[in-house]
């Protein structure tokens, strides 16, 4: 297939599967609707290990649902929990840690990230990364909480160290200004 720099999530997608290997342990810390925990399932095959949180219900039996009908269950733990809660889960280092922030499409837009547990969520797994692992995140600025959300997560992440982490930050100049933007953060 021709490459084609497309969208934040065709980047975020792009990165990981450069980063993840057979046999890692990574984390989905935005389950949704399972298509990243299944894209994860797949590049960590079946030695793997995918932890995968989000707060609502709906979006764990989506996942799960996705995940058995692709016969991938069992290369994945599924928590109906925020994401801030994270290490209380994964005990290990990682190769991966990613975030698709926003609400559950199809779902209910008010159940949207916050900044105040994204921020704690994004700390947890700057610590979980293993040497060369990546935390990859896409984030919407088209609405107000998730512009508020961006903002703080770009001062958050042009504030790391660079001898501990490379930071890089992609956004499509000439797709308006809530069009999606993806970081990429890999540990040294
Ligand atoms: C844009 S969706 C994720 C889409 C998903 N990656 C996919 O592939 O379908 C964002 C998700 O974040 C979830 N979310 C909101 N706050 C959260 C939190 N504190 N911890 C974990 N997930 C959260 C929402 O419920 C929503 O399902």
């Amino acid at each position: 297939m021709a490459y084609e720099l497309r969208s934040a999530r065709y980047l975020a997608a792009d990165i990981l599967r450069r980063a993840v290997a057979p046999g890692d342990t990574v984390v989905d810390a935005t389950m949704g609707n399972g298509h990243d925990t299944l894209f994860l399932c797949e590049l960590v095959g079946e030695g793997g290990r995918v932890y995968a949180f989000d707060v609502q219900e709906q979006a764990v039996e989506n996942t799960r649902k996705r995940l058995t009908e692709a016969g991938m269950m069992e290369r994945a733990a599924l928590f109906c929990l925020g994401h801030e809660r994270m290490a209380e889960q994964v005990k290990e280092p990682v190769a991966a840690v990613v975030f698709n922030l926003g609400w559950l499409p199809g779902g209910d837009h008010s159940v949207t990230t916050h900044w105040e547990t994204t921020r704690q969520a994004v700390d947890s797994a700057l610590k979980l990364l293993r040497p060369q692992g990546v935390l990859v995140i896409c984030a919407y600025p088209g609405h107000a909480e998730g512009d508020r959300e961006r903002q703080a997560l770009m001062d958050m992440l042009a504030g790391l160290p660079p001898q501990e982490y490379n930071v890089l930050w992609h956004k499509f100049l000439n797709a308006g200004p809530g069009a999606p933007e993806c970081f990429a953060v890999q540990r040294q």
